[in-house]
């Protein structure tokens, strides 16, 4: 498995906010839990390629929201927040000797956190970043590739991803606050504890799953599920990113 994971831009303290109040952001702190987190892919025989940070774009550690990666092809988003259009030029070059690569255009706008790909299927959260028009072309894209899209409503996250990721083969950790879990058929869903909302986002790699030690109650009830690898991140969660956001994976 090959992962695409981005360094901490020194712009990171003027990332896009949506759902949290603006918090100091400890720089060395991010950049090292960043390393830590590329460390604990590299423990799961992941290959990391670690593209460089630019200045310009505040966010552009979160390299999930620049592209949809399939076994078939790789979709290039156009990601919802104007201020982080152009991180996708350096996923693209990065991609292009990879997959073939296809774009979203405008009036689409679509983030990659919005888009849990289950099997043959994308459910793709409806959010501020992802539209109806970006959802109908991805679509279309993938329908002849044997996939079917399911556009999800959700609430009060910033992407679906925020609201539920895989956790094993069979079972999702959701906030079942944010988004009804019936939509997601054919898998059981495990709870976030109520009182860490942000927790229902892990990177499940494997048999293990990659979450955040600030969790511990619903890393707790995710043990019967997984093997879990807890790794600090409250600093990019500060920059309203979790650990799904951080990788792309091939
Ligand atoms: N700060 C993460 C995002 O807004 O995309």
């Amino acid at each position: 498995m090959i992962a695409i994971t981005r360094e901490v831009s020194p712009s990171i303290a003027r990332a896009e906010l949506t759902h949290l109040e603006r918090l100091p952001i400890d720089y060395p702190r991010a950049v090292a839990q960043h390393e830590d987190y590329c460390d604990a892919l590299r423990e799961l025989d992941v290959e990391v390629r670690v593209l460089p940070a630019d200045a310009a774009y505040p966010d552009c550690v979160f390299v999930e929201d620049t592209a949809i990666v399939l076994d078939e092809l790789a979709i290039i988003t156009r990601p919802g927040a104007a201020s982080r259009r152009g991180e996708t030029t350096v996923m693209a070059e990065a991609l292009a000797p990879l997959r073939t690569l296809v774009t979203i255009e405008a009036p689409g706008t679509i983030d990659g956190g919005d888009v849990l790909h289950l099997g043959r299927t994308l459910y793709i959260g409806r959010s501020d970043r992802t539209n109806d028009d970006a959802i109908a072309q991805v679509a279309k894209l993938v329908q002849p590739h044997g996939y079917e899209v399911v556009p999800v409503t959700f609430h009060g996250a910033l992407h679906l991803k925020t609201a539920a990721t895989r956790v094993s083969e069979d079972s999702l950790v959701i906030n079942p606050e944010w988004v009804d879990r019936s939509i997601f058929r054919g898998f059981r869903t495990i709870a976030c504890h109520p009182d860490e909302p942000f927790a229902a986002n892990a990177l499940m790699i494997g048999p293990t799953l990659i979450g955040s030690a600030q969790y511990p109650r619903t890393l707790d009830r995710l043990q019967r599920v997984a093997s879990v690898m807890a790794i600090d991140s409250t600093e990019l969660a500060k920059a309203e990113g979790g650990v799904t956001c951080c990788s792309i994976l091939l």
